[in-house]
Order: structure tokens, then sequence, then C-alpha cells
């Protein structure tokens, strides 16, 4: 066996294969992969395709635009039969900010500096990206979720970012701007959140609403009071599933060019994890 195409494979797993050049996972993520203490020293290759992007870049217009437009509300007063209007600022009024400007929280930043809202993003190294404000390292942090109103996270799971979506970093949202709240949309990982604190920063009103694709344990546990809290949203990890044919023919022709003697493209950094 040479190459490896593979999804959370089981620790060790692959340490059994001498032969193996290159391991490929089978979505845009790592952390499944980098996580076996026991990974050869072999090349790890994640998917970036345009399929993938634009699900993802799908998701989160549709999430953002459902809090901008308060569509939970208005599900709410159609329930009752409720024929009431509210007040609805321009998308020109509410920032939007991207944890994560890869190849995903670009995409979505440009679709979302499209439909008009104040964009800003946060990465590990300084970007400049047109009509998008950046922010990065752990200094430019605080001052991207002050200005930020809704919170769009597309990180990558890495021990620099475990568990960073906390409580205290709610409470530092900006809660008074024209979405009259803070919102919070996480469709990176689950290890980049504390569940029990999304549910505290809800209850307490720091956060308005929560859009949630993953969990610190998938499937989410029926026990988790996220599962019937009214102001979360929760879809079973599947913001951006990847169509195995694109997937396929992406691995194939990255095999061709490697054998060809050509680099393979999108290298993980593995002292980065991502
Ligand atoms: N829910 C789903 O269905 C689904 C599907 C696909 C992917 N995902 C998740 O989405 C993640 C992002 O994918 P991608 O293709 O956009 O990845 P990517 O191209 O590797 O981008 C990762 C971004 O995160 C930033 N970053 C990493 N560590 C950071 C840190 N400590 N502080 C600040 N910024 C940091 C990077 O900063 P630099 O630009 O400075 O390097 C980069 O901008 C994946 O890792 C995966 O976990 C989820």
């Amino acid at each position: 066996v040479a190459y490896a195409g593979v999804w959370q494979p089981p620790p060790g797993l692959l340490g059994n294969f001498p032969h193996l050049q290159a391991i490929f996972s089978l979505g845009a993520g790592v952390d499944h992969v980098t996580n076996d203490p026991a990974l050869p020293r072999v090349p790890i290759v994640r998917i970036v395709d345009p399929d993938l992007t634009m699900r993802m870049s799908e998701y989160v217009a549709l999430h953002v635009l459902m809090y901008h437009r308060r569509q939970r509300l208005y599900d709410a007063q159609q329930h009752e039969r409720v024929w009431r209007e509210h007040d609805q600022p321009p998308a020109s009024e509410v920032a939007v900010g991207v944890m994560g400007l890869g190849v995903l929280g670009r995409d979505a930043a440009a679709l979302l500096l499209r439909l008009g809202f104040r964009v800003a993003g946060w990465s590990r190294s300084l970007k400049a990206l047109p009509g998008i404000e950046t922010f990065h390292g752990p200094g430019g942090l605080e001052g991207f979720l002050r200005r930020t109103e809704i919170l769009v996270c597309l990180l990558p799971a890495t021990p620099a970012t475990a568990a960073i979506l906390t409580l205290d970093l709610f409470r530092k949202l900006k809660g008074d701007g024209a979405a009259s709240g803070a919102y919070l949309i996480n469709a990176g990982r689950g290890a980049l959140q504390v569940d029990a604190d999304i549910v505290a920063a809800l209850d307490e009103g720091s956060l308005c609403g929560a859009t949630l694709d993953v969990f610190p344990t998938e499937p989410l546990p029926p026990a988790s009071p996220l599962w019937r809290h009214p102001k979360v949203t929760i879809t079973p990890h599947n913001a951006a599933a990847s169509d195995p044919r694109p997937l396929v023919a992406n691995i194939l022709r990255q095999i061709q060019r490697f054998e060809a003697g050509l680099p393979l493209d999108h290298v993980v950094n593995r002292g980065a994890g991502y």
C-alpha cells in the first residue's frame, strides 16, 4: 500500500504500512489523522475542493442570514399565527467576523462581503484581503471580537485552538450593535468549543443564538442540553459533507502528479497541526 485515503483511522493502523508514501485525509480537516501518536513520517495531504468549499460557504451564508433576517423569530410567530414585522437593519450595519481565513474562511468571507455585511477575519498570520478587515494572532483576537456581532468559526482543531470558544470569549463579542446581540456559528471542529460555556452564554444573553455543526463528542449525546435549547440550531457535522466523486478525482490527480515527480499540493504543516 503506497497511498492511504482515510477518515478517522484507528490510531496505530497507518503504522502497519511500511511502503506508505502519502496519507490523504478524506476531508479538509486533519486532526483525525494527526492525533495518532504512531503516525508514519510521510506527507499528510488534505482535501481542497471547490465543491466542498462551496458547500461550506452556503452553510455560512444560510446561518448568518438566518440570524440577520430573524428567521427563527418568524418561524415562532408562524407557529402562533402572528403577523408582526420587526425592524430590519441593513447588512451594511451588521459586523460578521470569521475565525480562520484559510481556504474555507476566505471564500465564506468573500460571499458575506458580497451580501453586504461588514466582514472581518482572524488568522494566525497577517493577511490582506480586499474589503475585509483583518486581525491576526493572539494579540489581534480581542479587537476582532469586540467589533464582531455574528461570529463564524472555521478554524482547524490544533493544540493552539483547542477550547478557544469559551464563555470569556463570547462575553467580548459586540452585543449592542445592529444585530441586537451576538451569535455563534461553529462549523470548524467540536474541539474548539466548550458546550457548557455555549449554554451559559445563551442563558445569560452574551449569545442570542448558536448554530453548531460540530461537537466535542459526536454524535451529540442525547443528554446534551444543546439539543432542546430554544436558541440553538444543530446540524450533524454536515456543513460541507464531502462528495466522494470530486474527492476521489482530486486524490487520483494528486497521485498522478506525485508519481510524475511533481510536489503534492495542500500538504499539512505537522508542526502547526493543519
Ligand atoms: N463542518 C464541516 O463539515 C467541515 C468541512 C470541512 C472543513 N471543516 C473544518 O474547517 C477547517 C478549516 O478548513 P480550511 O480548508 O479553511 O483550512 P485552512 O486552509 O488550513 O485554514 C485554516 C485557517 O485557520 C487559521 N488558524 C489556524 N490556527 C490558528 C490559530 N492558532 N490562530 C488563529 N488562526 C489560526 C489559519 O491561519 P493562517 O492563514 O495564518 O495559516 C487559516 O487561516 C478544517 O480544519 C476543518 O476542521 C469542517
